[in-house]
């Protein structure tokens, strides 16, 4: 029996299923090697994390001799209010690399750092049960993890992923990032920053004194063009064994004004009420 091919609930990561970004994602990567960070805001769930995953396979590629692989290391900020949270999400990002070569790079990098430092740094994950630290320390911790970061790779690119989420924080994290990832020492490495649009405004707005985005390249992600989609969703139903009619593909997709999560979402639906071999028609 097929699976729903429909994935709603989660950035898409497999590319055979991630529709009309592949000339974006390009335009981005040939943009962040040319040494020029990036900032990606846009409306949620309109696939600002689907695109960071695209963009991993483009940097991965070689696109002519000045413009070798780069490596990409992600840091989802999704949960972080505090600069130990910051620290622990980098921490995974290291440690949990999906590509091996890193992930060993990274082993030595952060023993280093916690012989520097003179703690684990899974305490300050867990930093509830730590006393007696001080936040200029955790500052300092974050500073020296952002610069042993930075020498992982000769090419890199650092997505900082609902980047927004710093402005909650204390502790000044933007002139830590301003520090040790965009100062000398750090050309090598270029920077891709997602969120929300509203909050990231205010950021701007409130952080004059830090303009970080304003110094990158703002970017918007394009909507997804709806002959694609139409065909992904035609392709999609056809090879789980639940052909659809192109006409209630298209009243779908009129249903979703081709939203990306909207469009996928309901989808799954449909596929769910349909049963095995008849098309899926357009309901009244
Ligand atoms: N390129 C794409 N092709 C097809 N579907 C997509 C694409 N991008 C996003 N989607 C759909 O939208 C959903 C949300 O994607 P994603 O999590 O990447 O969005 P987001 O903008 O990062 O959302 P948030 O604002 O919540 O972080 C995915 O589960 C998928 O259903
Ligand atoms: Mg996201």
């Amino acid at each position: 029996m097929a699976l729903n091919p429909f994935i709603w609930d989660r950035p898409l990561d497999d590319p055979s299923k991630i529709v009309g970004m592949e000339a974006f994602a390009h335009q981005v990567a040939l943009t962040l090697k040319g040494q020029t960070n990036v900032a990606l805001f846009g409306p949620r769930d309109t696939g600002k994390t689907t695109l960071t995953n695209q963009l991993a396979l483009e940097l991965a590629k070689t696109h002519g001799d000045d413009a070798p692989p780069f490596d990409v290391v992600k840091i989802n900020l999704q949960r972080v209010v505090s600069i130990p949270g910051f620290i622990g999400c980098v921490h995974d990002a290291m440690v949990g690399h999906p590509v091996r070569q890193l992930r060993r790079a990274a082993q030595p990098q952060v023993g280093a750092l916690e012989k520097e430092i003179g703690f684990d740094i899974k305490v300050i994950k867990g930093s509830v049960r730590r006393t007696g630290a001080k936040p200029e320390q955790d500052g300092e911790t974050l500073h020296a993890q952002l610069t042993a970061l930075r020498s992982l790779s000769p090419r890199l690119v650092v997505v900082f992923d609902e980047f927004q989420r710093l402005r909650h924080c204390h502790g000044d994290p933007l002139s830590i990032i301003r520090s040790a990832l965009m100062s000398s020492g750090a050309n090598h490495v270029s920077l891709l920053f997602t969120g929300s649009i509203r909050n990231a405004l205010k950021m701007m707005l409130e952080d004059s004194s830090q303009p970080i985005i304003g110094e990158a390249a703002r970017m918007r992600l394009p909507s997804i063009d709806r002959v694609d989609f139409l065909e992904y969703l035609d392709f999609q139903f056809g090879a789980t064994g639940k052909p659809a009619e192109e006409q209630a593909l298209e009243h779908l997709l009129n249903l979703t004004r081709s939203h990306p999560r909207s469009t996928q979402q309901l989808a799954w639906e449909t596929w769910t009420d349909t049963a095995a071999g008849s098309p899926s028609r357009s309901r009244p």
